[in-house]
């Protein structure tokens, strides 16, 4: 009876389900892995033992074709000659690509149809905007044959004149007279008036670097063709639905004549929301033309090169306070490196606004945000979606009153947080009260559990004793607002089946990166049937399953998918207690699920065997499911509005140490107390926080990107670009969840969002770095530091600091 068991998803030997089934069920007071268990990744051992499947470890047919795409070597040309009859005659080539060879819309863009796959050939269009830009591209029997063949093409540029940096880029735009996307206000009260009567003013910038998004499994995508025309697409993406609607685009076919699936990605961090559409377009372009399946993946040096990346951001802050720290107003104007198309770049960059105050009530303020064009890669989505961008301004803002009104930090800080629940709210620069702010009682609570003020003290010891090794310490808060800022995408959809054996197929929109999204939502399905988890079986994303999804992004995966298919499982599960209640003259009040098992008045049913009943008696158990997250508008003409459901809260405190003689350092401690509403899985929460603040500190630390003056990126490698490494995690890492935590908004069981959230708790090893640096001045000056604090630009602030 092998078949009959389901397939052992742990591979830890948990019991099949005939095993399952055959148990008297009355034992059992509590399901296994249901909602607030430590469950572990679905696929955790997977993953380690290399068993988990990714697009590329998927059979490829008979007859692939591998395809290479050629690079652009300039950064803003005009093409002069592209001649690609040699690369045409090349060994092993099936088809070379061009933008001749597009039948539909030469365009992989998520918004704007800024993003050709393909320069045109002639005329106007016929330039490259970026080192990196696809040009054209090979399909070979071979990788190394497509790569070859590439080489062999004639390329001919006139040079146009490029921005590289963000300086170039104003006087580029401030010529032209425009920006790549319209600058951007918000506004509360009169900021310059209050700026004005202010006692004290702190005005300074900060530079705040890209990032790499660095996920372990580079962009791919395979695509098969199918009949008539169809095609089915693999795709490494955190938008399904977008590709498909673009490889529709481009074909010029209908949505319903595309199909793309995946089954998880190897890390995705934003870089896959919009990205994925060009490698999938020219996979199937490749499969189009040619008849045979293509497959399109890139290696790491070519994506680090053609890919986009968090935008560098430029912040100008300017605050008015009182001589005990409290804001009276604030002003931050915010310039945002775009690169060279408008990709996602608007509501980015509008993020970065949304989070310019972060945890504090600014009481006045005006927030400017320009968005500015780049001969560089199409900067995108990364984990936080410009909310950690706008939130270093106010911080690196908050650490200069302290210096300036000589004040502890964490002081200024604390008497500037928005009003606690029950006091009266106040009002953000977009004018949406905060009326769940918790996060003066977990930085209370966290101040205690660090023991920040003996280490403060601690600190201060240290330093007056030590001439070259200066220490600092820091404690920052994060307030993050949850919801897609673009009100329609926040909707989701699921599908479940109950099989009349009892097992169940669970499918939904929300794709599966790493975060844990797919064991989170199969939880909830277990909980509402009240089955052991085993019993659901995760799928891989399809569109032919669930259609108009929006990507899984804005950390919003469990909460929208989550409740998507706890309506499918409760439609099959109000059925059942129907079908229950009807067949076995009870009450419907008394048809209860619980624990593998069904109570039908004082009857007590395995849960499998009400299925098999209800099938017999043709009662439907397959159900779709939607969500929409209520009571959210945002009025984007007043930059005013209620953009986010809820707020995630949370708390870091950082030690580090810093070596004045080579700009060296080291996190030494860091405690994170992190609000997750009532965790529906604790386990995989733990994981988001550690990596999502571990990642947040390859960003403000060590991860640069560094473009030569010729717009050619020089770290496209990690030989050049620095992630942290296990041994970059502090030695003391002390990681809570915050016990109270309970989401105030009726989201799924009450949790909260935390894919992104934590990526901003790093801001407190930035400010720490800091704090080391006024300690090596000796008090005398505030350092001019900027992201990322590389060793060379500690040591840098150290002398600007001594004044050497
Ligand atoms: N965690 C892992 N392991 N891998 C990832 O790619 N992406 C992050 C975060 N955590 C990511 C991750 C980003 S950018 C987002 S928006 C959320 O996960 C998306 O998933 P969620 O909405 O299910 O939290
Ligand atoms: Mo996350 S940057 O919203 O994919």
């Amino acid at each position: 009876m092998d078949q009959t068991r389901i397939q052992d998803r742990s591979g830890a030997g948990e019991p099949g389900l005939a095993e399952l089934n055959e148990r008297p069920p009355s034992h059992e007071t509590r399901i296994k892995g249901g909602v607030a268990t430590p469950t572990a990744h679905d696929s955790g051992i997977k993953h380690v033992t290399g068993a988990a499947r990714y697009t590329d470890d998927e059979l490829e047919l008979p007859g692939t074709l591998q395809v290479f795409i050629a690079m652009s070597a300039r950064a803003h040309a005009r093409i002069t000659r592209l001649d690609l009859a040699a690369v045409k005659g090349a060994p092993g080539v099936a088809v070379v690509l061009t933008a001749a060879d597009i039948p539909g819309q030469n365009d992989y863009s998520p918004v704007f149809g800024d993003d050709p796959i393909f320069p045109a050939l002639e005329g106007e269009a016929a330039v490259v905007q970026y080192v990196g830009q696809p040009l054209f591209a090979v399909a070979a029997e071979t990788e190394l044959q497509a790569r070859a063949a590439a080489k062999l093409a004639a390329v001919e540029y006139q040079d146009l004149p490029a921005a590289i940096s963000i300086d170039e880029a104003i006087a580029h735009a401030d010529e032209a007279g425009e920006d790549l996307l319209p600058a951007y206000e918000m506004r509360l009260g009169d900021a310059e008036a209050a700026l004005e009567s202010a006692q004290m003013r702190a005005k300074g910038r900060v530079e705040v670097g890209g990032q790499d998004h660095f996920y372990l499994e580079g962009q791919i995508a395979y695509a098969v063709p199918q009949e008539d025309g169809d095609i089915f697409v693999r795709s490494s993406t955190q938008h399904p639905s977008e590709v498909q609607h673009n490889v529709a685009k481009m074909l010029g076919v209908p949505d319903h004549a595309v199909t793309v699936e995946l089954r998880r990605m190897g890390g995705g961090f934003g870089g896959k929301e919009s990205q994925p559409a060009l490698f999938a377009a020219v996979a199937a372009l490749a499969a189009t033309k040619t008849g045979r399946p293509a497959k399109c993946r890139l290696d790491r040096d070519d994506d680090m090169e053609m890919t986009g990346k968090r935008h560098e951001t430029r912040i100008n802050y300017d605050l008015g306070f009182a001589a005990d720290g409290t804001i009276i107003a604030a002003d931050f104007e915010q310039v945002v490196r775009c690169g060279y198309s408008r990709d996602l770049s608007a509501a980015i960059a509008d993020r970065a606004m949304f989070h310019a105050d972060n945890a504090y009530d600014l009481k006045a303020a005006r927030i400017l945000s320009r968005r500015l064009k780049t001969h560089t890669v199409s900067n995108t989505a990364f984990r936080g979606f410009g909310g950690p961008q706008g939130m270093v301004g106010i911080e690196r803002a908050m650490d200069e009153i302290a210096f300036l009104t000589g004040l502890d930090p964490l002081d200024v800080r604390k008497r500037n947080f928005y009003p606690a629940i029950g006091e009266e709210p106040a009002a953000t620069p977009y004018h949406m009260k905060v009326t769940d702010s918790v996060i003066a009682e977990i930085v209370e609570a966290l101040e205690a559990s660090s023991d920040y003020r003996v280490r403060r003290e601690a600190v201060q010891a240290f330093n007056a004793k030590s001439p070259i090794l200066k220490k600092g310490l820091a404690l920052t808060p994060v307030k993050f607002g949850i919801s897609f800022t673009t009100t329609h995408l926040n909707q989701a959809g699921a599908l479940v089946h109950v099989y009349k054996d009892g097992s169940v197929h669970l499918n939904h929109g929300g794709t599966e990166m790493g975060q844990g999204l797919f064991v989170k939502v199969a939880q909830v399905v277990a909980e509402e049937f009240q089955i052991d988890l085993a019993r659901v079986k995760i799928t891989a994303t399809t569109t032919a399953k669930v259609p108009n999804t929006s990507a899984t992004a804005a950390s919003s995966g469990s909460d929208l998918n989550g409740m998507a298919a706890l309506n499918a499982a409760r439609t099959i599960k109000d059925r059942l207690i129907g079908f229950a209640s009807e067949r076995y003259h009870v009450p419907p009040e008394q048809v209860v699920f619980q624990a593998n098992r069904v109570l039908i008045g004082n009857m007590e049913k395995r849960f499998s065997d009400l299925v098999g009943e209800a099938y017999l008696a043709r009662i439907s158990l397959s159900s779709t499911g939607f969500y929409a997250t209520p009571e959210i508008e945002y009025d984007r003409e007043k930059a005013s509005g209620r953009p986010f459901y809820y707020f995630a809260y949370g708390a870091a405190c950082s030690e580090v140490v810093i070596d004045t003689l080579t700009g060296e350092y080291r996190l030494l401690r860091a405690d994170i107390l992190h609000d997750v509403g009532k965790s529906l899985n604790p386990a995989i929460d733990m994981g988001q926080i550690e990596g999502g603040f571990m990642q947040g500190v390859g960003w403000l630390t060590t991860e640069e990107l560094w473009w030569n003056d010729k717009g050619r990126l020089m770290t496209h490698a990690p030989s050049t670009y620095k992630i942290p490494t296990a041994n970059d995690r502090p030695d003391d890492f002390r990681i809570a969840i915050w016990e109270k935590g309970e989401n105030r908004a009726e989201t799924v069981y009450r949790s909260k969002a935390v894919g992104e959230p934590p990526f901003m708790l790093a801001i407190s090893v930035f400010s720490a770095l800091t704090d080391a640096l006024i300690a090596a001045g000796e008090g005398r000056a505030f350092p001019r530091l900027d992201a990322p604090a590389t060793p060379e630009r500690v040591l840098k602030a150290v002398e600007d600091v001594r004044g050497g």
